[in-house]
């Protein structure tokens, strides 16, 4: 039994030296060690074994159980650390190699535009309208009527604005002030809005003329609200988009919504203020058109004109921007030519 077991080591011993796989070693371990194996047939015998033969074999057993066992493992760890290796050597990836660059995108001067202008309003306290009380696709009368344009006036006609075919009340907004209307009727006062969005006029297409453009619209409703209120929100817009030192004027105007109503000129950017073509000699640009909302309109969305007034404005995105950034077409700004967004 002596031998026998040192035969089942030696061979044991040698078979583990001679594997080269993981699947091997496991399988030898089944073959010496596992339940049905030699080794475990030997130990289940020693129980028939004589008194004096017992111990000895026993201890003998163990000792060679443990021995492969201890060989088996060793091996294992070498031949698992071989894979590994193999692995990380065949899989590797080659991080020297350079990465594909792809150019940054950046905001459209239009965007940028309107967050700016958003947020000087945000800062006086104003929230942006919900898009929902703004569409773009509009009936005639959020566009006209409400705002308390006659039946005859110009802007409606259709040389000016953009109707639909189909449905003959519905046109193209031809000014974001349609979101006064729907923000009154959607809240009662106090309330202070301002509603950044597209508009459409049809118009030949020029340097300065486009079908598309945007606007800002902002409107405050609150009681005793006066002119004062509204030269001290717009004077201080003007001077935080433009700078403090570009000088404003306010000239008398007219807008059927508001009475009364004005527009904004800032010196003009080109010659400061001294006359060129730019600004047609005057010295002057104009800039926003605002006014006091009219009673009339007040009353149109059930507000009391006794109890509240307010004051509205509205303001081309694109000629501010070309004042800003001194852009002489307005086409620049739809053409999408990388070479002039590159520049924002
Ligand atoms: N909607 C006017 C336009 O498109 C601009 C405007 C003028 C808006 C005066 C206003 C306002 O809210 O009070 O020409």
């Amino acid at each position: 039994m002596k031998n026998k077991l040192e035969e089942i080591k030696k061979q044991a011993l040698t078979e583990i030296n001679s594997v080269n796989t993981l699947e091997e070693i496991e399988s030898i371990k089944v073959k010496f060690l596992g339940r049905k194996g030699e080794l475990t047939n030997i130990r289940r015998g020693i129980k028939d074994l004589s008194l004096e033969e017992k111990p000895v074999i026993g201890d003998l057993a163990n000792r060679v159980a443990g021995e492969i066992e201890s060989k088996i493992q060793e091996k294992y760890q070498a031949l698992y650390k071989a894979e590994i290796a193999k692995k990380l050597e065949t899989e590797k990836i080659d991080i020297t190699l350079p990465g594909v660059s792809r150019p940054y995108g950046a905001q459209h001067p239009l965007t940028s535009t309107i967050n700016d202008i958003a947020a000087i309003f945000q800062g006086m306290g104003f929230s942006l309208a919900e898009n929902i009380n703004s569409p773009e696709v509009e009936t005639e009368y959020y566009n006209f009527d409400a705002l308390n344009f006659p039946p005859d006036h110009p802007a409606k006609d259709m040389q000016d604005t953009f109707y639909t075919l189909n449905a003959p009340n519905l046109l193209l907004r031809s000014q974001t002030s349609n979101s006064q209307i729907r923000g009154m009727e959607k809240k009662a006062p106090p309330l202070r809005i301002i509603s950044p969005g597209r508009v459409y006029r049809s118009e030949a297409v020029s340097s300065r003329k486009n079908n598309l453009f945007h606007q800002v619209e902002g409107l405050m409703v609150d009681k005793d609200v006066t002119f004062g209120d509204l030269k001290g929100v717009l004077n201080e817009f003007t001077r935080q988009f433009f700078g403090q030192s570009r000088p404003t004027r306010f000239r008398t105007s007219y807008f059927p919504f508001t009475e009364p109503s004005v527009e904004i000129d800032v010196q003009c950017i080109m010659c400061q203020g001294k006359g060129c073509r730019t600004c047609s000699g005057t010295g002057w640009l104009e800039i926003l058109g605002a006014g006091m909302v009219d009673p009339n309109v007040l009353k149109n969305v059930n507000i009391d004109p006794d109890s509240y007034s307010g004051f509205a404005f509205g303001m081309g995105v694109e000629r501010l921007a070309m004042l800003k950034y001194a852009i002489n077409d307005i086409r620049l700004f739809f053409n999408n030519d990388v070479r002039f967004l590159e520049q924002f």
